[in-house]
């Protein structure tokens, strides 16, 4: 299993160009189930979770074709024929959005059988939204054996659905069903987030009529088939936010770009609070600390445009060496704090109780031998690695491969000491 090493110490400067995101390209990928014509995605993010998802779509009768277009990577689907409605649990197991192909599938040949997702490091992650949500537009659902059997032999139909709390996959989800129902469906507590923007974007332009989107109230006009269409991936927001506490966190001058500052204003705000230095422009945003000593802030996670749940991780990595005392309380997911401990392995002063960590901000963190849980609390570990004295090598980093393109090489553009160590370590557990 291949390990990362950082050599701290090193300041950042340069540009770091944001890849396609990771959380819409795998929806968007999803929606190619819908028709039977072409839909050609750029912008495309080259990770381990797309292709996983392309080896289930090829299972389902997706022609999958990666090239390199004018403007960088490019995924063409075309899905003729569904020859197969099954997404067995090896594929659902490795990465949870494959979930996402039930609707879709549903919706285009009116039976599916997909795998539970199961839990995960962060928290049980339920998917019972969803399958409420596929219910009122008239599917029949049945769980056996950890498989979801659903059926809807005379197509969906149009229905309210009225979400307990926000959900960002059981939005997509459903507005991924809807598309193909008979009559109008409307979503009252919709998720918010920007990559069902993007999603409903890619929809309509294959012919579907999705209003409303990035509210709280989403309108779906079914109709009887889409038509295939050319869409851009939106940038992805967490990665951009990640390199923004990267650059802060080793000091020096990063500029982002291919992306927007907008999707990430309030990881931003808390930022200038700590004293970082971040200004806007028209391709992204700069990030500058020039060794000034960070304040220690206080953040709660909360949907978007809150603080996300996927960079508080690495805002706490940041936090470990502010002065003074910083809270971090995390409302989105039950169990997110499993990056604290090994943070501690480098020296941070960190307390989690419950929803809530206290980090009080420490001189210097040390390099030390840690181990990634998940993909955001990898990324952290780097990040904490670039300003920790001496070397830090992080274990498992397939978790990091799931959601990051080419991480250690855009880091050491900017001049991090950064490495890959490649093959198995005996004796480790997987
Ligand atoms: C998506 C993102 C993830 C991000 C999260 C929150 C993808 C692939 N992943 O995850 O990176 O951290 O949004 O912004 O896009 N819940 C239920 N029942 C359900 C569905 C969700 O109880 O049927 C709960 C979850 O356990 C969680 C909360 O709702 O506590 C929010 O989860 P959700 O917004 O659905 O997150 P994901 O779509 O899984």
């Amino acid at each position: 299993m291949d390990r990362i090493a950082i050599t701290g110490g090193a300041r950042l400067n340069g540009e770091i160009p944001i890849s396609g995101a990771k959380n819409s390209a795998i929806k968007l990928m999803a929606a190619s189930l819908l028709t039977e014509e072409p839909l050609r995605l750029t912008n495309m993010p080259r990770l381990a979770d797309t292709r996983f998802l392309g080896k289930l779509l090829q299972r389902l009768g997706t022609e999958v074709v990666e090239a390199e277009g004018e403007d960088g990577p490019e995924t063409l689907l075309r899905t003729k024929e569904i020859v197969s409605g099954f997404a067995p649990y090896d594929l659902v197991r490795q990465m949870r959005a494959s979930f996402n192909v039930l609707g879709p599938l549903l919706a285009r040949t009116g039976q599916a059988k997909v795998s539970l997702p199961g839990g995960c490091t962060i928290g049980a992650r339920p998917v019972d939204l969803h399958l409420k949500a596929l219910e009122a537009l008239g599917a029949r659902i049945d769980l056996h054996e950890g498989y979801v059997y659903a059926q809807a032999p005379g197509g969906l139909t149009g229905g309210r659905i009225d979400f307990p709390f926000n959900s960002v996959g059981a939005t997509e989800h459903a507005m991924l069903a809807a598309v193909l129902a008979r009559g109008e469906t409307v979503m009252t507590n919709a998720a918010c987030e920007p990559e069902l923007v993007d999603l409903a974007d890619c929809l309509n332009k294959m012919g579907a009529h999705v209003t409303g989107a990035g509210t709280s109230v989403i309108r779906i006009q079914g109709v009887g088939q889409l038509h295939g269409a050319v869409h851009a991936v939106m940038p992805d927001r967490i990665e951009t936010g990640t390199y923004a506490v990267a650059a802060a966190m080793a000091g020096g001058e990063v500029r982002l770009t291919r992306t927007r500052s907008d999707f990430i204003q309030a990881l931003l705000d808390k930022m200038v609070e700590a004293g970082v230095e971040v200004t806007p422009h028209n391709d992204g945003l700069t990030v500058r600390r020039n060794g000034a000593l960070l304040k220690a802030v206080e953040v709660e996670t909360g949907v978007y445009p809150g603080f996300a749940t996927d960079l508080q991780a690495q805002f706490m990595a940041l936090m470990t060496l502010a002065d003074g005392e910083s809270v971090i309380k995390e409302t989105i997911f039950e169990n997110r704090f499993m990056h604290a401990p090994e943070l501690s392995r480098l020296g941070a002063d960190i307390a989690v109780q419950g929803g809530e960590a206290r980090i009080r901000g420490v001189q210097a963190l040390e390099g030390a031998q840690v181990m990634a849980t998940d993909l955001r609390a990898s990324v952290s570990l780097v990040i904490a690695g670039l300003a920790a004295r001496g070397e830090t090598v992080v274990h498992r980093v397939y978790h990091l491969d799931r959601g990051f393109e080419r991480l250690e090489q855009k880091l050491s553009d900017c001049g991090a000491q950064i490495r890959r160590l490649k093959g198995d370590i005996e004796g480790e557990e997987d």
